[in-house]
């Protein structure tokens, strides 16, 4: 990891300046410009924050006085939706583009394309928002749960809710019944947004009867919204279930509802994530702060001018899409490109296809996206005109330097700024860049770079200390930031001892990160039992638990291993209860069945069966142990362990495994 031989790389002096409003300084510069922000304080952030529409200003910028659980803005009163549609909407840009949505459907090109401008964005924030609030008497200390496909309703119900003060939790329809029902529980939501269905590589994903089956075993849902969507027939359960078009075709044309004047401090929304253990968590983000740190994010890390097509390829499921598809880019009234489908189908082309159709400008999208594009090969790329983009940033898990080169050659033509943004659903927003504020620093394949203006991060090791440059520790936040969650949802406790007391005082993130001499960081990893797989957020608890639910299976333990695409796939060593014969087809069923009770995201490598797994004296299985096996590195420490023979037994799995591979 060297640093200055990177700099002076040659594709930084072709950085186009044109195409960028930032200036291009050296990472010296920019690390006084970075001090001077903290030392500002909390006040940093006032500049940026005053540059919203707020209804009443705040009060008091960071109130400090219960950490961790900080405020900001308090006293301000703001509205998600007021200042994504309306001010939009009533003024200059309400003939302007919001959304290019296209379907995934295509026969010699795509099926669907619909544009909706601010004015009509705001039209059906408002009809659905007057339907939310008069139909369904939803209001402020409700919440809604929103389980649809990527269609323009996805962010449409999202700004409604937001309007009426109503908290929002959104699950990623790759999710399946049990998932939905865990998070309605949890979030207590009355009314559950879906769709007939959802079209994912030219099959229909059938969502109404995964939502059937999850309210089986929820508590609070009264009533579910279908969109018809892929126009095949579901149940509809009377008294329940209505179809959206049939109930807003009461809804006036030009119904209006007052957004409210919610609190800064208020939720905005609930997103689950994994953890180490455990249930999902329920993050829960607050309006103002959020806001504050996605006007500034789009500002800096993205330069989103009035021109832009801006694409995110995440899904809104995602806290990305959250982020960056709904609330940052229509916030700052860009045109953006939200596209139902696979990236991939029905040719390996179709995203590049719509960069060429859109003319997008800004490219958001991920490091699995790209190696996947690089397996199918360049030619699908240089097919096409990708000369509209002018800036390119990746999300979700590291980048290989020789996906980042691949990938800043071909479409970025070399001359056009491209980063590996770090963030989390916890952050709210983008922390670290290498567009840090109206200021670009010098790239280098693979890095993340400095934190933004106003972010205090560091590396710190075991006892809480900073690392010394170029040395492997945990990466932490070290002071309060607009974005950061408010709590876990009904579990504050939680809260406090997951991101709060490794090291008191400061946030825990959970990668492993490495800070050079520029003061530009690289994540390396999770450094607990978070799985990265294709960029997706998966416990290895939940998929544990998800394998013993199978009759055969005893017990489960799942580590993530390397993988050249995704980044990293799941392996399973499972213990089958006694009796269970071990049938040739057993491992594909159980792996179905994780699919199909999880969701199609847990991809396994393998599930090898075993007799044993190395556990401690106490009964816990140490992963740890399992996870230096399965990627053959050093097994350390096994002096806690109750039966060293468990640590054989894994090798022989994974031996027998290799061999059966080289056989085919
Ligand atoms: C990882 C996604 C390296 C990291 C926005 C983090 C990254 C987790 C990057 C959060 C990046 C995200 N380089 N690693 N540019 N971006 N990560 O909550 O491990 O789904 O902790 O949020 O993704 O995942 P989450």
């Amino acid at each position: 990891m060297t640093t200055q031989e990177e700099i002076n790389l040659p594709f930084n002096e072709m950085i186009e300046p044109k195409l960028l409003r930032h200036r291009v300084v050296s990472p010296q510069l920019y690390s006084e410009i970075h001090k001077r922000s903290l030392d500002q304080g909390p006040q940093f952030w006032e500049s940026v924050a005053r540059e919203l529409d707020w209804f009443k200003p705040w009060e008091k910028t960071l109130d400090d006085s219960n950490p961790p659980f900080y405020k900001w803005f308090v006293g301000g009163e703001v509205n998600a939706s007021y200042l994504t549609v309306d001010r939009h909407a009533n003024g200059w840009r309400r003939n302007k583009v919001a959304l290019i949505w296209e379907g995934e459907p295509w026969s010699d090109g795509p099926k669907e394309v619909k544009k909706l401008t601010y004015l009509d964005l705001y039209r059906e924030v408002n009809r659905v928002a007057y339907l939310l609030k008069e139909e369904y008497g939803l209001g402020r200390g409700d919440t809604v749960g929103i389980y649809l496909p990527m269609i323009p309703e996805l962010p449409i119900f999202m700004l409604a809710a937001a309007r009426l003060g109503v908290a929002f939790t959104v699950v990623f329809s790759g999710f399946s019944a049990q998932a939905v029902a865990d998070r309605m529980n949890d979030a207590e939501a009355k009314l559950l947004v879906t769709a007939d269905g959802g079209w994912r590589r030219g099959k229909v994903v059938p969502l109404k009867d995964i939502v059937d089956k999850a309210l089986e075993s929820t508590k609070t849902i009264r009533n579910v919204l279908v969109v018809r969507r892929t126009g095949q027939e579901v149940r509809m359960e009377k008294g329940r279930d209505r179809y959206l078009h049939e109930v807003l075709s009461k809804v006036p044309q030009n119904a209006y509802v007052e957004p409210e004047r919610v609190k800064s401090e208020d939720p905005l929304y609930i997103l689950y994530t994994s953890g180490t253990t455990g249930k999902p968590k329920g993050i829960v983000h607050d309006v103002g702060g959020y806001m504050t740190l996605l006007h500034a994010t789009m500002k800096w890390a993205f330069d989103i001018r009035d021109e832009d097509v801006f694409w995110c390829t995440a899904d809104i499921g995602w806290v990305t899409g959250h982020s960056y598809i709904v609330f940052g880019p229509l916030m700052e009234g860009a045109t953006e490109v939200l596209y139902e489908g696979a990236l991939d189908y029905p040719e390996p082309d179709r995203w590049v296809s719509i960069v060429e159709r859109h003319n997008v400008s800004v490219l958001y999208t991920s490091p699995t996206a790209i190696r996947t594009f690089m397996k199918y090969g360049e030619q699908w790329i240089t097919k096409h005109d990708v000369s509209s983009v002018r800036l390119m940033h990746s999300v979700g898990e590291p980048i290989n330097p020789e996906a980042w080169r691949w990938f800043f050659k071909l479409v970025g033509k070399e001359r056009i700024p491209f980063g590996s943004t770090w963030w989390m659903t916890e952050t709210g927003g983008i922390l670290i860049t290498v567009t840090p504020g109206s200021y670009m620093v010098p790239m280098k394949p693979g890095t993340n770079g400095p934190p933004i203006l106003g972010v205090a991060a560091n590396v710190y090791n075991d006892e809480g200390k900073p690392v010394p440059e170029e040395t492997k520790g945990y990466l932490v936040i070290e002071r309060p930031w607009p974005g950061m969650p408010l709590t876990i949802h009904r579990d504050p406790e939680r809260y406090v001892k997951v991101y709060w007391s490794k090291f008191p005082g400061t946030f825990y993130v959970g990668d492993y990160a490495v800070k050079d001499k520029d003061g530009y960081f690289w994540i390396l990893g999770r450094a607990d039992e978070v799985l990265k797989i294709a960029g997706h957020r998966i416990g290895t608890y939940e998929l544990e638990s998800a394998l013993i639910q199978h009759p055969a299976v005893a017990e489960a333990a799942v580590v993530g291993v390397p993988d050249p695409v995704r980044g990293e796939v799941a392996e399973a060593f499972v213990i089958l209860r006694g009796g269970t014969s071990v049938r040739p087809e057993l491992k594909e069923e159980l792996a179905k069945f994780v699919r199909e009770n999880y969701g199609p995201i847990a991809v396994f490598r393998e599930i090898h069966f075993v007799n044993k797994l190395p556990k401690t004296r106490s009964g816990k299985i140490m992963r740890r142990v399992v996870r230096a096996v399965a990627t053959g590195s050093e097994v350390g420490d096994i002096t806690t362990l109750e039966d060293e023979a468990s640590v054989e037994e894994i090798r022989k799995a994974l031996q027998e495994f290799k061999e059966e591979l080289k056989r085919t």
